[in-house]
């Protein structure tokens, strides 16, 4: 029997989108696999009843199939499923991980990140590894078009702000818009390269900086109730940058240390003001 913990991670950190992804250190997935003639899967804790444990539908079985490692697969979550906090990438990063080593198999962590994304491809129909790569690498993570990935190691307060409404994947892909202007092109790759270098130096107010995005986020706010107000809520309390976690609904921000407290309560009172309740994350890159 092998055990193997995997982090909530947040995709995209606005300007990279499909190609930026953070750990957070908590919350987390937690994995058990023991060998099986076939492929079994329990899953317990947060949403566990809305996630099926057929391993044709569930990213560990995918998992499971491209190892070749059949197994009974317990899966207990910490990252609630739709939130935008990788959650699906979770248990497939922690199955891999298991996996790989009751069978032996030899992956690297590096090696195991196009494994896991197969596992996501069942979620979201395509295999983005931006959420996987965090999940199995830590840090930050910036994945290339051939799930390559490579990471640096980051100091940064966060706070991933959950609110009670459901975002799909798939219905927020649905809404990304299919092609870029010159001028949004140029802003998006000038960002991006801010906030890259803002976190090989740790730093709140680069990162901050680079996460503005004027194409992918915009369009995926609107899906998000109360996400302007909590905004706004954000960099009052001195957040130096905010934007949609992954696919949504979760919000993320970035902050100065000392600030997480009051930008988490900030985000909280944001969302209460719409209506809908929430819970924030105070993190850090884990
Ligand atoms: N990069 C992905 C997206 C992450 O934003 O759709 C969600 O799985």
């Amino acid at each position: 029997m092998v055990t193997a913990r995997a982090p909530a991670t947040s995709a995209n950190l606005g300007s990279g989108f499909d190609t930026f992804g953070v750990a957070l250190s908590h919350p987390a997935d937690t994995v058990t696999v023991e060998r099986a003639a076939e492929t079994r899967i329990e899953v317990t804790g947060a949403g566990a009843e809305f996630i099926p444990t057929d391993p044709e539908k569930n990213v560990v079985g995918a998992v499971a199939d491209a190892l070749d490692a059949p197994a009974h697969i317990r899966i207990d979550k910490g990252v609630r499923p739709s939130s935008g906090l990788g959650s699906s990438a979770a248990s497939a990063a922690a199955a891999a991980v298991a996996l790989n080593d009751l069978y032996d198999r030899g992956y690297t962590r590096h090696g195991l990140v196009p494994v896991a994304a197969e596992g996501e491809a069942v979620v979201s129909g395509e295999a983005h590894a931006d959420n996987v790569a965090p999940a199995l690498l830590g840090g930050f993570t910036v994945v290339r078009s051939d799930d390559g990935a490579t990471s640096v190691d980051a100091e940064l307060p966060l706070v991933a702000c959950l609110p009670e409404v459901v975002v799909s994947t798939r219905d927020a892909r649905g809404v990304v818009p299919e092609s870029v202007s010159m001028r949004d092109h140029v802003e998006t790759v000038g960002n991006a390269a801010t906030l890259t270098a803002g976190m090989c130096r740790s730093d709140p107010e680069l990162v901050g900086w680079g996460m503005d995005d004027p194409v992918v986020t915009p369009a995926r706010a609107e899906l998000i109730t109360g996400y302007a107000g909590v905004r706004e809520a954000a960099l009052a309390a001195g957040a130096t940058g905010v934007t949609v976690s992954g696919a949504g609904p979760s919000v993320l921000a970035v902050c100065e240390p000392g600030e997480r407290r009051s930008v988490a309560a900030a985000m909280v009172e944001g969302f209460a003001d719409a209506g809908v309740g929430s819970r924030a994350y105070q993190t850090v890159v884990g």
